[in-house]
C-alpha cells in the first residue's frame, strides 16, 4: 500500500517520515514511527554526540526498523555527529541548513543514505548536483525555519518534482490522509510530518506546548525573523508579539538576539513556559484536535488516503 521509490530508497513500509524537531524528536518517537512502519529520524540539532548515541541505544533497544538522524549543518561539529550517528546505527541521515556537498559521498560510503531538505527549485538542483539521495521540499506552512522565499507546498512540490530526478518527500502543511494523498498527486514519493508528531504521546514536547498546540486554529501560527534571522514559524504567545512588534519597529538582528537571548525553545520545549517560549509549529496545527500514538498517526493517515483516492476515482 502506497509503496513509492522512497520506501525502497529507505526500506520502509510507509513513505512517511518524521520531521527532525530539536527538542521533540527524541528516542521514543523515533522508535514509535519506525516501528509503525515510517521513518524516525532524531531532531539531533541540540544534541551532543554523547547524547545522540545514548539516544540511539533506547532507539534499538525498542525497534529493529530502519531510523534516521536530523544533522543541521550549521553545527561547527556537523561531520563528527555524522558519523557518531551512522556508527551507532542511523540508515538515513537528514541534513539541513547548509550544503550538503561536503559530506554526501562519505555518508552514502559508509551504506547510509542523505535526504537534504530544501525550500526552493535552486537548492533542490544544487542538492542532485551534490549527489543525494533523495530532497525533503519544505514549503511556507511548515513550523519551525523556513525558506525566504515563501514558497507554499502547493505550489513547491511540482516545480521541484519537475526540476529534479530523484525523489521528492512533500513537508509542510501535512497531517492527515487528505494531506498525504494530495502530496502525492503533486509528483511527491513521500510525506515528512513535523507538527503532527509533536501531537503525538511519545513526542518529547512538554504537556503545555501539546496542549497549546490542540487549542489553536488555523491562524493560530505566525512567522518572525522575516527581517533578521530568518523566518520562522511558531504559535502566536507574548513572545512573537514581541519580535513582531520589534522588527516593525526596526530592530536590527544584535537588536532582536539581545532582546530574545537564548533558549527560548527549551523554555517551551522542556520547560512549558508557552507564553515567553517559542512553540514551533506549522499552519496545519490548526486541525489537530487530539493527541495520539505515533503508530495511531500513521494508520490513520493511511486508511484517510485510501478512502480519498477511492473518491476520487469514483469522480472519474
Ligand atoms: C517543533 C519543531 C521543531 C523543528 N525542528 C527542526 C530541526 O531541528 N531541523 C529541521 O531541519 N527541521 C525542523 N523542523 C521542521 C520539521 O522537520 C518538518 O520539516 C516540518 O515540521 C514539516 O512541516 P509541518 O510542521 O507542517 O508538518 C521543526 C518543526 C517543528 C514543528
Amino acid at each position: 500500500m502506497f509503496k513509492t521509490s522512497i520506501c525502497d530508497l529507505f526500506n520502509i513500509k510507509y513513505p512517511i517520515i518524521l520531521g527532525g524537531m530539536l527538542w521533540v524528536g527524541k528516542a521514543d518517537l523515533v522508535a514509535g514511527v519506525s516501528d509503525a512502519g515510517g521513518l524516525g529520524v532524531l531532531g539531533a540539532g541540540g544534541m551532543t554526540i554523547e547524547e545522540i548515541q545514548s539516544e540511539f541505544e533506547i532507539v534499538k533497544s525498542k525497534t529493529d526498523k530502519p531510523f534516521g538522524v536530523n544533522i543541521p549543518l550549521v553545527r561547527p561539529d556537523s561531520e563528527d555527529m555524522i558519523n557518531a550517528a551512522i556508527k551507532a546505527g542511523a540508515k538515513v541521515i537528514v541534513t539541513s541548513s547548509g550544503s550538503p556537498k561536503k559530506f554526501t559521498k562519505m555518508i552514502q560510503e559508509q551504506n547510509c543514505r542523505v535526504m537534504h531538505v530544501v525550500a526552493n527549485v535552486k537548492f533542490a538542483k544544487k542538492s542532485e548536483e551534490a549527489g543525494v539521495d533523495a530532497i525533503a521540499a519544505e514549503g511556507y506552512e511548515a513550523g519551525g525555519h523556513n525558506g525566504k522565499d515563501e514558497i507554499t507546498t502547493m505550489a513547491l512540490i511540482p516545480q521541484i518534482v519537475e526540476a529534479v530526478d530523484i525523489p521528492v518527500v512533500a513537508a509542510g502543511g501535512i497531517a492527515d490522509g487528505k494531506g498525504f494523498a494530495a502530496a502525492l498527486s503533486l509528483g511527491a514519493q513521500g510525506v515528512q510530518m513535523g507538527t503532527r508528531f509533536v501531537a503525538a504521546h511519545e513526542s518529547a514536547a512538554h504537556d503545555n506546548f501539546k496542549e497549546a498546540l490542540l487549542k489553536i486554529d488555523d491562524n493560530g501560527t505566525c512567522i518572525t525573523g522575516r527581517t533578521t534571522i530568518g523566518p520562522t514559524r511558531a504559535i502566536k504567545n507574548e513572545l512573537t508579539d514581541m519580535i513582531v512588534k520589534a522588527e516593525g519597529e526596526g530592530a536590527s538582528s544584535e537588536e532582536l538576539f539581545e532582546m530574545i537571548g537564548e533558549g527560548r525553545s527549551i523554555m517551551a520545549c522542556i520547560e512549558g513556559d508557552c507564553v515567553q517560549g517559542s512553540m514551533y509549529c506549522g499552519q496545519i496545527g490548526g486541525k489537530i484536535k487530539e493527541l495520539k500514538t505515533s503508530k495511531q498517526i500513521i494508520e490513520d493517515v493511511i486508511s484517510e488516503a485510501q478512502i480519498v483516492i477511492k473518491q476520487l476515482s469514483s469522480l472519474i
